[in-house]
């Protein structure tokens, strides 16, 4: 029996019941069984004990999807879904967002506290220096074809590194766990970058280290004849907030995939990959294209009304609409769309902007919406600069993936020396046949 777990008999002598506990009685049996309430949760394993006789296994809790299981303790993002706050380390995502830069805020994901200046220069140096890639990882890229899917090659990519850093094996060596870090947060843009450019079919563009994180982004994606790129402020800016927002958001569903993959202390490059393979999901990451193909779609406002009916009747989602932790506005959403309008100003406006604005106000009046209380989330808005930026919808979700490198590394790191974690192993509720006689195949009908 779990040590917090204490077990009475119904109609006993009755046990004094601590504040902090939970008493639950098995109708089956009549016995009652008090567990231990901790941080507002109580533990899946003290329920084991819950036997109707000596062979039962034990009380199994059933929560496919993990709607309402806390798999672990961190101390890296905290949301509050029913206000919509959202901060790193506690420092909250407005904060963020006006005074620090990505890397700065990767940074204060990784090491916990927002670097000194000396820190910042020494961080941003190591990034900055290891932004090139092996050139036998271009030729990799250029093996794909000419329309790969960037997910899908910036996937295998990312996969492909572990076996450039074997090292990178030895996840307890603090020496091999930092440069996994840096290394991963300093070449993934490299490889965004590749796979947009193999997508146009024109030459990679190598990493300028004369430039800051977004600038050599931008440079890498868009520089053509030019000997020096020189991106505008207000764009790079803009990815530099854009990064910020998605750079963590706790135990979503690649974060969970980084962390499930990595519990088998494979190399982190191999757990990353894990994580880019689940954003690709039209659901998660992928939900910004399917924004802007939703838009495309419907085409003009007078469209709207019959598109929210279809979403209502169940033929289709609202995409960038919902969340399974926001039950309010996503604040990240709110911090975007403050952001689009400078964009613009660069870019020239983009006509989907207001067909969104006027299909958010339409879904916020309708009930349908509002009683489950769905609202634009962090993917409703970024589509629009990413297409402002030329990028096309493919590359979304790789812009996506970016910055939510840094929050995948810390919160792998944060994995690997949490003692209470071991190899993730759910359990299944097994309804298929057992016990069946052996068909040979030329008696099967
Ligand atoms: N459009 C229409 N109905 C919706 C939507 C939507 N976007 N989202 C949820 N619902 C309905 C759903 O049909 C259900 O209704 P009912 O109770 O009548 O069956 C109710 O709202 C609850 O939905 P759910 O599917 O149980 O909620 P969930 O927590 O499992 O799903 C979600 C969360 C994000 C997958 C979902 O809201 C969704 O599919 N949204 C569209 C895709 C999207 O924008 N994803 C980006 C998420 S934010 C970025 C990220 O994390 O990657």
């Amino acid at each position: 029996m779990p040590e917090e777990a204490t077990k009475t008999r119904d109609g006993g002598g009755g046990v004094a019941t601590a504040e902090d506990t939970l008493t639950v009685t098995d109708n089956r049996t009549g016995e009652t069984y008090e567990v231990e309430i901790t941080d507002g949760t109580v533990k899946a394993m003290d329920f084991r004990q819950v036997k109707v006789d000596e062979d039962d296994f034990g009380l199994m809790a059933y929560d496919p999807a993990f709607t309402n299981t806390a798999a672990c303790r961190s101390e890296i993002t905290y949301i509050d879904g029913e206000n919509g706050i959202l901060q790193h380390r506690g420092y909250s995502i407005e904060d963020l967002t006006e005074h620090s830069s990505y890397l700065e805020a990767a940074y204060l994901l990784i090491h916990g506290e927002l670097p000194t200046q000396e820190q910042l220069d020494e961080w941003t140096h190591e990034i900055t220096i290891h932004t090139y890639v092996h050139e036998n990882i271009k030729r990799f890229m250029e093996g794909f074809r000419h329309d790969a899917h960037p997910m899908g090659m910036l996937l295998s990519t990312v996969g492909a590194l572990s076996t450039f850093y074997p090292g990178a094996k030895d996840i307890n060596d603090d020496e091999e766990r930092h440069m996994a870090a840096v290394r991963l947060i300093a070449k993934v843009p490299t490889l965004a970058a590749f796979a947009y450019r193999h997508s146009l079919g024109l030459p990679y563009n190598y990493p300028d280290n004369d430039l800051t994180y977004p600038e050599n982004f931008l440079s890498m994606m868009f520089r053509m004849t030019e000997l020096k790129y020189e991106p505008d402020d207000r764009l790079s800016r803009a990815l530099d907030v854009l990064w910020i927002l998605h750079a963590d958001h706790e135990q979503n569903c690649s974060t969970n995939a980084v962390r499930g993959v990595g519990s088998s202390q494979v190399d982190p490059y191999s757990a990353v990959a894990a994580g880019v393979a689940a954003l690709y999901g039209p659901l998660h990451g992928g939900a910004n294209e399917a924004v802007l193909r939703m838009l495309s779609r419907i085409e003009k406002k007078e469209n709207i009304p019959d598109f929210l009916e279809g979403v209502k009747e169940g033929n289709e989602r609202l995409m960038g609409f919902g969340h399974r932790v926001y039950k309010n506005y996503d604040p990240r959403a709110r911090i975007i769309k403050e952001h689009v309008d400078e964009v613009f100003e660069v870019t020239g406006t983009n006509p989907k902007l207001d067909l969104a604005i006027e299909l958010e106000k339409r879904a916020l009046d309708d009930d349908y919406f509002s009683s489950r209380k769905l609202y634009p989330n962090v993917d409703f808005y970024s589509g629009l600069i990413y297409e402002a930026l030329s990028l096309p919808t493919e590359m979304f979700t790789v812009m996506f993936a970016i910055p939510r490198t840094s929050g995948w590394v810390a919160q792998w790191l944060e994995m690997i020396d949490d003692k209470e974690q071991k190899i993730a192993r759910p359990r299944q509720v097994y309804t298929g046949e057992r016990d069946r006689e052996y068909v040979a195949i030329d008696e099967r009908s």
